[in-house]
């Protein structure tokens, strides 16, 4: 069946040829304007007045727009109204939006947005989360998940420890900045493109900006070029903006941003600090762990909240604990207002208890992998999550065990501690950590999804679905089902554009749960259209409709065996229903956001990874020898497009923990806004020796073809990058100092944890 095999993704001739059609590269209509924005050069200030004369006089600009021009609501965000499309006598990070130019071209549009005087009267700003904790400046009220008395137990505990750690966040950096091209339509309603993950919640704000109807406004969705959570909430305010241009001037407006501008605008992964205790007995065995997460929200709430909410369901990653108290706070910040990125607080939650866990085997002089299988969930008992989900398909003891074996574990780690003792200034760093990741969006409702499937009457098969294709080929692994369906080859389907006037009320392509809920719906629209045809073969040839064969682009019933696309056409002219809707909601679903408690996760995905480090203890500086991945994807739809998203995920990962490095300065601003300044991963920082294998793994839950969701749990992987370079840096002190690391590891954050690990020594 063409669902399993490795297809390659829909588009991948398309991509390298450079013929595939992102929104710039649409067609501009006859009288298309140009937008830019105009921001904030304070971090937090009330403006006193706005001096906009010199931006309308320069050359090309048609409008200048403000707060003031917007008929509707002034807001963007996704779930609390404390996100203003345009600044409105308030701003609250440099780099915030506070008036839009339009113009005939693109440069003037941007020039004109240059000139503007403003006045402004300062206010205090916050500039880091621990800075807003310590003012309980929130964007949201604290979140608590306890079990047990976890204070008590760390205090009686034979051995416990207490530290502080900080992880850096992460921008985007989408190939394919945030891009918005907006025509209006008849009648006052628009059609959008928008370089969205989510276009059903573009179209419901730009309705409430514009004060219109949802059926007035259209919103398509070809491909991204990339999202990585950058694009669920944050395509709104550009997508807005247009908007509000091309409703004014009755013009089609773009909105292309600049790469600075848009890594100055918009919103980042969180970055983290954690503070916490941890009480364990003599073989390393966790009795009770307490820990405060505090992320660096930005100025405004976004989805910092669900982000939050994951880093405290992930606090776990894959192991038991019996006794926790898990805080979480939100620090309102006058930074861009972050946002979801790959993991979505997960791989926040899960490196804290690495960490902890890392330091625990030092502190005992024990071998890390021990220390973690220790405390690895159980199959029968120790298996319920702090939030009270029974831990059903647990796989990490064999996953683990397997990959231990193939990546020669046990024979490395003695090779670099030999390597370590006649090196005296490269050291090696050799690690191995493991994940479990919970696959579903934990707030329920959003757990369903719809498709549209056509069959022509030559035989072409055209599916549509909710969700959006970033580059992470959901439209392949959708079509492939579909095919599998209807027993044909993938080569007579194509997936369309997500259009919000095909398939209503779709939720956001996130959380990993494309296919799985897109491909469920298409398989259920494929399957209502392969029963009308099984009920046809059998009226004209006889026999049961659940014993109709549909395989090799044939129907076959007893000894009939007609071509697909023969019958299609036949069934055509009897006058029977060839296109279908399907509908899919994730079953047993349940959360309560008040005690953190339910079932938020339909099934766990597993992985490991092994990492070998060597790191130059004179300047600080590294390189990832050898990498070997080891994950569960399920049984794969297409096991190349998975193992694609799993090296993927493991780069972008590593680059998050050691090299993107994202610093503003004293006044608030990001002083890394473009490529020069900020680092990410380049295909050079690939490991020579670079191993990925699928865990033989089928999902315990009746998933699309029973595969897991693979986009995002594989971030967590390069985990043991991150540990691997501690590892170099323990040997410094034989491996008894736990090095004060923090993420990301840079040459200079390595250097300081390294002068720190020989004070100690
Ligand atoms: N892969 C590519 N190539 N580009 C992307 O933008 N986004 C990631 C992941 N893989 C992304 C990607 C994120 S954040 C998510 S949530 C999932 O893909 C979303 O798609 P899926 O649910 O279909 O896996
Ligand atoms: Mo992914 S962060 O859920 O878009």
């Amino acid at each position: 069946s063409a669902a399993g095999l490795s297809t390659p993704h829909e588009s991948a001739h398309l991509h390298v040829s450079g013929e595939a059609t992102y929104i710039d590269d649409i067609p501009e209509v006859a009288g298309t304007v140009h937008a830019a924005l105009g921001t904030s050069e304070r971090a937090h200030a009330r403006i006193l007045s706005m001096d906009l004369q010199a931006v309308r006089d320069s050359a090309g600009v048609i409008a200048v727009l403000t707060a003031a021009d917007i008929p509707g609501e002034n807001d963007c965000g996704p779930i609390i109204h404390d996100d203003p499309v345009l600044a409105d006598g308030l701003v609250q990070f440099i780099g915030q939006p506070v008036f839009a130019v339009f113009a005939e071209t693109y440069e003037q549009a941007r020039r004109a947005a240059r000139k503007a005087t403003i006045d402004y009267e300062e206010l205090p700003a916050i500039l880091t989360a621990e800075e807003a904790h310590r003012q309980q400046s929130y964007v949201v009220p604290p979140m608590r998940l306890a079990r047990g008395n976890a204070q008590a137990t760390i205090t009686d505990a034979p051995h416990s420890l207490r530290g502080k750690m900080d992880v850096g966040g992460q921008e985007h950096f989408y190939l394919e900045g945030q891009i918005s091209y907006v025509l209006p339509t008849e009648d006052n309603g628009f059609r959008v493109h928008c370089s969205t993950q989510h276009p059903t919640e573009m179209q419901t704000l730009l309705c409430k900006l514009l004060k219109l109807r949802s059926h007035q406004v259209v919103v398509e969705m070809r491909r991204m070029g990339g999202g990585f959570g950058g694009k669920e909430s944050q395509s709104a305010l550009f997508c807005c903006v247009a908007a509000l241009g091309a409703s004014k001037l009755k013009r089609p407006v773009k909105l292309r941003l600049d790469r600075d501008d848009d890594m100055m605008i918009s919103g980042k992964r969180h970055g983290f600090h954690y503070d916490y205790a941890v009480g364990y007995d003599d073989n390393g065995r966790i009795l009770a762990a307490s820990i405060e997460l505090i992320s660096q929200a930005g100025f405004s709430a976004d989805l910092s909240q669900p982000v939050a909410t994951r880093a405290v369901c992930h606090f776990d990653n894959a192991y038991y604990l019996d006794e926790v108290d898990i805080q979480a706070f939100c620090g309102k910040t006058n930074t861009q207002s972050n946002t979801a990125f790959r993991g979505f607080g997960g791989p926040q939650g899960a490196i804290a208890i690495e960490y902890i866990i890392d330091n625990i085997a030092r502190d005992l002089g024990k071998e890390p992998l021990d220390v973690r299988k220790a405390n690895f969930y159980g199959t029968q008992d120790r298996n319920t999550t702090p939030y009270g989900q029974v831990v059903v398909d647990n796989v990490i003891h064999e996953l683990v065990d397997e990959l231990e074996t193939s990546s020669e574990y046990a024979s490395r780690r003695k090779a670099c501690q030999a390597f370590n003792t006649t090196s005296p200034v490269l050291k090696k760093g050799l690690a191995l950590t493991p994940l479990k990741f919970g696959i579903s969006f934990n707030v329920v409702h959003f757990n369903q999804a719809g498709a549209l499937v056509h069959v022509y009457t030559d035989g072409s098969v055209l599916v549509n679905h909710g969700g959006t294709e970033m580059g992470q080929g959901l439209n392949t692994k959708v079509a492939q089902v579909v095919a599998g369906e209807l027993g044909i080859s993938i080569s007579n389907v194509r997936s369309t554009a997500v259009d919000t006037s095909k398939v209503a009320n779709t939720s956001a392509t996130a959380a990993s749960t494309g296919t799985d809920l897109n491909g469920k719906a298409a398989e259920d629209a494929a399957r209502k259209i392969r029963t009308r045809l099984a009920d046809f073969i059998v009226s004209v040839h006889g026999g049961q409709s659940d014993e109709v064969v549909f395989a090799n682009d044939c129907v076959r019933i007893n000894d009939t065996e007609i071509p697909f696309t023969q019958l299609v056409l036949e069934a055509y002219l009897n006058r029977v229903q060839l296109w279908s809707d399907g509908f899919y909601a994730t079953p047993d679903l349940h959360w309560d956001k008040d005690t953190m408690t339910g079932r938020p996760f339909y099934y766990f995905a597993y992985g490991a990874s092994v990492s070998e480090v060597l790191v130059d203890t004179l300047t600080g500086e590294w390189k990832l020898l050898r990498a070997d991945l080891l994950h569960d994807v399920g049984n794969p739809i297409n096991p190349a497009i998975d193992i694609g998203q799993i090296e993927g995920a493991f780069i972008q990962g590593m680059g998050w923990l050691t090299s993107e490095e994202l610093r503003w300065n004293d006044k608030g601003k990001l002083t890394t806004h473009a490529p020069s300044t900020y680092k990410i991963p380049a295909s050079n920082d690939c490991p020579d020796h670079f191993t990925t294998r699928l865990f033989d793994n089928k999902n315990v839950e009746k998933t699309v073809l029973r595969s897991k969701a693979v986009g995002e749990p594989p971030l967590l992987l390069p985990f043991s990058v991150f540990f691997a370079i501690r590892d170099a840096i323990a040997s410094l002190a034989d491996y008894r100092v736990n090095p004060p690391l923090n993420a990301p590891a840079t040459p200079e954050a390595i250097l300081d944890a390294i002068e720190a690990t020989q004070v100690q020594a």
